[in-house]
C-alpha cells in the first residue's frame, strides 16, 4: 500500500514541502488548508507536473480533514508566519490556538502517524502537538535543525568553497537565536571545520546561521524562508517513511537527556519508521553546557508562556 503524507497548511513551506516531497516520490500527498481553493489549485497544479517530471503520486488538495485519514505522517506548516522585527516567540498566541485546532482535528483520524511539526515558535509548537494528540513521545517531533544545520553547512561552503555535500554539521537547541551550532563536532570530509577555518571567521559564521531565518525574514520583508524548510521537513518525512535511521537534529521531547525534562528541544536523534528511535547524547565540554542551558532557558520560557495562554 501506498504511503499516505498530509501536510496542513498549504502556504509557501506546506506547498514547497507537498513538492518536494512529490519529487521524492514517497507517497501520496494530502494538502489541507482552511481557505478555499488554495489546497485544490496548489495540489491539483502539483500533480499536473507529474507527467512532465515524471513523479508517480496522487497530490489531492483538501478543507476537510476526513481526506486525511489514515495518513502516515502528518506534517502542521499552518501558521502565521514572521514579519521583519518579530521574533518567532511573538507567534505564540496565534499559532497556539491553530495548531490546537489542526492537531484535534488531525491526530485522531490518523492515530498512528507520525506527527512532524513545522510552525513557530517551533519547540513549543511541537509541545502543544504532543499535549493535544496523546500520541506517543517518539511519534511527534519538530524541524528545525536539519535546516539550522544546513543553513550552517551552506554557510561553510561558502567560506571554504568546498562542495556542501562533503560538509557536515551538528547544531543543536531550540529552533530561536540561542541555538547551538557545534564547531567541535562539524568536519570537511571528516576533518574538523577548525582545520579549516580561523576561529573569528567561524565566529560569523556560527552567528550567521543562529540568525539565519531572521536574515530570510529581513530580505522577503511579507514572510518568512520557505525552500530550505520545505527540504528539510522533505528529509525528515523521507528518513521515517523509508526507515533510514538518518542521524538528524531535531526538536525531541527530552526526559532526561542533557539534564533537560518535559520539553522539546533541538538534539541529535536516529530517525526511523519508529520516528526518534534515539536520542543521541554528545559529550558537550564546559563552555557548550553553558551555551545549551542558555537555548533551553529560552525554550522553557516560551513553553512555561503557553500555560498562560
Ligand atoms: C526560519 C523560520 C521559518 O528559520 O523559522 O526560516
Amino acid at each position: 500500500m501506498r504511503k499516505k503524507i498530509s501536510i496542513i497548511g498549504a502556504g509557501f513551506v506546506g506547498s514547497t514541502t507537498a513538492h518536494w516531497l512529490a519529487a521524492k516520490e514517497l507517497g501520496d500527498i494530502v494538502l489541507v488548508d482552511i481557505v478555499e481553493g488554495i489546497p485544490q489549485g496548489k495540489a491539483l497544479d502539483l500533480y499536473e507536473a507529474g507527467p512532465i517530471e515524471g513523479f508517480d503520486v496522487r497530490v489531492v488538495g483538501t478543507n476537510t480533514y476526513a481526506d486525511t485519514a489514515n495518513s502516515d505522517i502528518i506534517v502542521v506548516t499552518s501558521g502565521a508566519p514572521r514579519k521583519p522585527g518579530m521574533t518567532r516567540e511573538d507567534l505564540i498566541k496565534v499559532n497556539a490556538d491553530i495548531t490546537r485546532s489542526c492537531i484535534s482535528a488531525a491526530a485522531p483520524l490518523s492515530p498512528n502517524a507520525t506527527i512532524i511539526m513545522v510552525n513557530n515558535p517551533l519547540d513549543a509548537m511541537t509541545y502543544v502537538a504532543k499535549q493535544t494528540s496523546g500520541f506517543p513521545k517518539h511519534r511527534v517531533l519538530g524541524q528545525a535543525g536539519v535546516l539550522d544545520s544546513a543553513r550552517y553547512r551552506t554557510f561553510i561552503a561558502m567560506e571554504t568553497g568546498v562542495s556542501v555535500e562533503d560538509i557536515q554539521a551538528m547544531l543543536m537547541g531550540g529552533h530561536g537565536d540561542e541555538m547551538v551550532p557545534l564547531p567541535r563536532f562539524s568536519t570537511i570530509a571528516g576533518i574538523p571545520v577548525t582545520e579549516f577555518i580561523a576561529p573569528e571567521r567561524l565566529n560569523a559564521i556560527v552567528d550567521r546561521a543562529r540568525k539565519g531565518g531572521g536574515e530570510i525574514v529581513n530580505l522577503l520583508k511579507t514572510g518568512s524562508a520557505y525552500y530550505a524548510p520545505a527540504a528539510a521537513t522533505a528529509q525528515m518525512v523521507e528518513a521515517v517513511l523509508l526507515d533510514k535511521k538518518r542521524v538528524l537534529p531535531c526538536a525531541a521531547y527530552l526526559e532526561g537527556e542533557y539534564g533537560l525534562n518535559d520539553m522539546y528541544f533541538g538534539v541529535p536523534v536516529i530517525l526511523g519508521s519508529g520516528g526518534v528511535e534515539k536520542i543521541i547524547e554528545l559529550p558537550l565540554n564546559e563552555e557548550e553546557r553553558a551555551l545549551l542551558q542558555k537555548s533551553a532557558d529560552a525554550v522553557r520560557s516560551t513553553i512555561e508562556t503557553l500555560k498562560t495562554l
